[in-house]
Order: structure tokens, then sequence, then C-alpha cells
């Protein structure tokens, strides 16, 4: 397995777990961030990071803070950036990014849903540009979404796969760069048809939260909806589906239930209430809860 150098821009809360990744899996890692709280203080928590996680400590070594991107670029082979979801900012930085790397760098944007293709357009050389999206926290869930634009040479893909099976992600390949690659698509799918049943008065928000994750949740981590559909055969699928589809939520934009919340200012954990109300002790045990549950699943990989 070969090492790599790898050059991560924005050390928030992605950008410093992409580096303890990458860093974790023995690659030479330096990182940049403008904001000096964040760059001051990446090492300490990627430390504090790996000590929870009982991983090796002596991997926060590899990481190198770096004061300009230039320096951050410069002799990397890889370089992903991981700054604020602000469109004109990326296609910015990776103007000033694409100045100072060398020709065979590859360019990736770790942007949640804007699409590359308006990331990258502005590119000299589009072919080693794509998108990888990961998930949070970077350091526990598995799976990385790799995106081509149609400028997207094949070689940046399998490089970029092969970059993050190497450090023990699950890369897979979204072949076009549509909006909320597969799963922002695949879970927001799911929201909409959440929200609207509260919307509609069917049953609550507690009660929509319970039936997934005392039903179907409990199996998704092992069997997707595909494999589902198979188990049970896709004639039965088809069926539910004659019958279920045109009563299930359809429209195109967000749902004015969640407007209003957001109106009025119920903003959820923010503002102490949103589709449910939520203590600070609620809160914290809530994110918990998620945390130990990562963390228990990737100790049984
Ligand atoms: N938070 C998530 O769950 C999540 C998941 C997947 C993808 N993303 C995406 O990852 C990106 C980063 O999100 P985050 O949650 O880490 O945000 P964050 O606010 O925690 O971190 C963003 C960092 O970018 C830095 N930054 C701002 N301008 C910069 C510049 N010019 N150069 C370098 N750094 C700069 C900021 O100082 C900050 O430290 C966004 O595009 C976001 O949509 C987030």
């Amino acid at each position: 397995m070969t090492k790599s150098r790898i050059a991560v821009i924005g050390a928030g809360l992605m950008g410093h777990g992409i580096a303890q990744v990458f860093a974790l899996a023995g690659n030479d890692v330096t990182i940049y961030d403008p904001v000096m709280a964040a760059l001051d203080t990446v090492k300490a928590r990627i430390s504090a990071n790996l000590q929870d996680l009982g991983d090796d400590p002596s991997a926060v070594e590899r990481v190198q803070p770096c004061h300009n991107l230039a320096d951050a670029v410069a002799e990397a082979d890889y370089v992903v950036e991981a700054v604020s979801e602000d469109l004109l900012l990326k296609q910015k930085l990776f103007a000033e990014i694409e100045r100072n790397v060398r020709s065979a760098t590859i360019l990736a944007s770790n942007t949640s849903v804007i699409p590359i293709t308006k990331i990258m357009r502005g590119l000299q050389d589009r072919s080693r540009a794509l998108g990888t999206h990961w998930w949070n926290p970077p350091f526990l869930v598995p799976l990385v979404e790799v995106i081509g634009t149609e400028w997207t040479s094949p070689q940046a893909i399998e490089r970029t796969i092969a970059l993050h099976r190497d450090a023990g992600k699950m890369p897979v390949h979204v072949k076009k760069d549509v909006p909320g690659f597969v799963g922002n698509r695949l879970q927001h799918a799911l929201w909409r048809e959440a929200i609207a049943l509260v919307e509609h008065g069917i049953c609550d928000a507690e009660t929509v939260d319970t039936v997934i994750k005392a039903s179907f949740g409990r199996r998704l981590a092992v069997l997707g909806p595909l494999e589902n559909a198979d188990l049970v055969g896709t004639d039965l699928t088809l069926a539910i589906h004659q019958t279920v589809l045109p009563a299930i939520e359809s429209r195109p934009g967000p749902s004015p239930y969640l407007e209003k919340l957001v109106a009025d200012g119920r903003l959820g954990f923010k503002s102490g209430e949103g589709f449910r109300m939520w203590s600070a002790e609620e809160q914290s045990a809530l994110r918990s809860k998620v945390l130990q549950h990562l963390k228990k699943a990737r100790a049984q990989e």
C-alpha cells in the first residue's frame, strides 16, 4: 500500500476528522484553515478523538497544520476541501488551489449538496476534479461517495477509490453528479414523508421516529431496500407500490410545516424546540447515544 501526501482544506468538524482518518492510515497530511482558533486546535482535537477511540495516538504526528494554502497543497498528491458550504468560496478556493498544485494532484470537494460540476467548472484541468462525500463523524461512518462529473477521468476516480479503501473507508462510485448524490437523496426522501405524516396529523413526531427505529430501522444496517425488495419478491414490492405510492408525499419543494417551524424560530436543538421539545439533558443524551451506537458498530466490523 503506497502512502500519499494529503492536503485537507478546512479544519472544522469534517476537515479535522478526514485528516485524522488519512493520518491513521499512514499518510502524511497537511491541513489549512484561515481561522487560527480552528488551525491551532486541530492536533489537540485529533489527539482527543484518537484517544477516545483507542486508535494509535502517534497518528497525530503525521498531521501538519499550515498557515497558508499554497504551502499546504504544494507537495500534495490529493487535496480535499471541507470548508463552509458556500459555492463562491469553494470556486475561488479551487482556482487558487489549482495554481499551487502539481499537475497530477487530484482535487476533491466534500460538499454536502452542491453539484461538483458547479464547483469545478472554472478549473483549467477538470479531469482531476471530483467530489468525495463523507459522513459525520468521518472516523466512525464508513461510507464515502465518490462523485465524478462529465469531465472526471476514470483514473482520478480509481485512484480516489483506492485511497479511501486503503484508509479503511467504504468508497462507492456515484456515476452522475446529481443534487444530493445517492445518500442524501435517499435520506431526504424518507424525511419528506416523515414530515408529511406529522403535517397531515397522521401521527406525532415521536411516533414517526419510534416507528422507524423499532421496525425497518433495526434491519437497515444489514438489509438495504433493494436487497429487501428481492428478499420479499419484486412482485410483492410492485403490489405494495401500486397502493402506497399514489398516497405518499410527492411535492417537489420543502413542506410548509417545516417552513413554519423555521419562521417561528423552532430550530430544533439550537432553540430547544423543533418537531419536539429538547432540554439540554435530552440533547446531550441523544448525541451520546448516537456516538456510542456508532462506536459499537465500528468495534464489531
Ligand atoms: N457536518 C456534516 O455533517 C457534513 C457532512 C458531510 C459533508 N459536509 C460538508 O463539509 C464541508 C465542511 O463542513 P463542516 O461541518 O466541517 O463545517 P465547519 O463549519 O465545521 O468547518 C468549516 C471550516 O472551513 C473553514 N474555512 C472557511 N473559509 C476557509 C478558507 N477560505 N480556506 C480554508 N478553510 C476555510 C472555517 O474556518 C471552518 O473551520 C461543508 O461543505 C459541508 O456541507 C458536512
